[in-house]
């Protein structure tokens, strides 16, 4: 069990998000098959799921797919695409026991049959849950989703359901994926790499950023409670003066 006794319990933030990155180059270093990698990747991430119920932080989103992995060979596509198919098949149960609520955020028509009939199946049987909600990203890219809530609100301009001046942020917000769940306090980047990746770019305008060093599937619950930790250090000003 981690100890968080120096966590201060009243500035656990709502939101987490988490870029887990290094699972390539983990697997690497091991000499095995970046399946491999992102086979180890999840189930650090499920232990991460668990600490963050635990802690009772409400939202936890992982980049899990992003658009831009359909480019990735064909053989690394259909790995990840099975080890999601066994990690929702072999942990829908575990997932629902906890009281997790299981949401998919991104382009969901690009997501194989199969896939998809059990990511809805999953998020129906976990949707009265009251734990933790996890949001995983799959086939997820930040500027294909504001452009897709362009596009509705410009569809709402034209059918006169919105006048113009209506728009605001607010109005950008409630057409992105996450229009009811607040925006992340955190986001995490594993792997030393110090970038965004298309990830959550609307929604992270306020998140203070940490970025560890350790490899995803090198990743563990204690590191995840000692970044928390570091986050509360931070004082988060909005922009405003001290
Ligand atoms: C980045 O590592 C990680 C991914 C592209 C996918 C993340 C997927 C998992 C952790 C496994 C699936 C998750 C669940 C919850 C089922 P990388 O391949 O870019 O690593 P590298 O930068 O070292 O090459």
């Amino acid at each position: 069990m981690t100890d968080t006794s120096s966590m201060k319990l009243t500035k656990i933030p709502r939101h987490v998000a988490v870029i887990m990155d290094g699972n390539g180059r983990w697997a690497r270093e091991q000499n095995l098959s970046r399946i491999d990698g992102h086979k180890k990747g999840s189930e650090v991430a499920r232990q991460i799921v668990s600490k963050c119920n635990e802690l009772g932080i409400e939202y936890l989103t992982l980049y899990a797919f992003s658009s831009e992995n359909w480019r990735r060979s064909p053989n690394e596509v259909s790995g990840l695409m099975e080890l999601l198919q066994h990690y929702l098949e072999t942990e829908a149960e575990s997932l629902n026991n906890d009281n997790v609520r299981l949401r998919i955020i991104g382009e969901r028509q690009m997501l194989p049959n199969n896939i998809l009939r059990l990511v809805e199946a999953v998020e129906l049987m976990t949707k009265d849950n009251t734990g933790i909600t996890l949001l995983m990203a799959l086939s997820y890219g930040s500027r294909a989703e504001i452009t897709h809530a362009t596009r509705e609100i410009a569809q709402k301009v034209r059918d006169h359901r919105l006048t113009l001046e209506e728009i605001s942020e607010e109005t950008i917000s409630q057409h992105l994926y996450t229009h009811d769940i607040p925006d992340p306090d955190v986001l995490i980047r594993t792997s030393g790499e110090q970038r965004i990746s298309n990830y959550l770019l609307w929604q992270l305008a306020y998140t203070e950023l940490v970025f560890v060093d350790t490899y995803w599937p090198d990743f563990t619950p204690e590191e995840f409670v000692q970044t928390l930790l570091e986050y509360q250090e931070r004082e988060r000003r909005f922009g405003t003066a001290a």
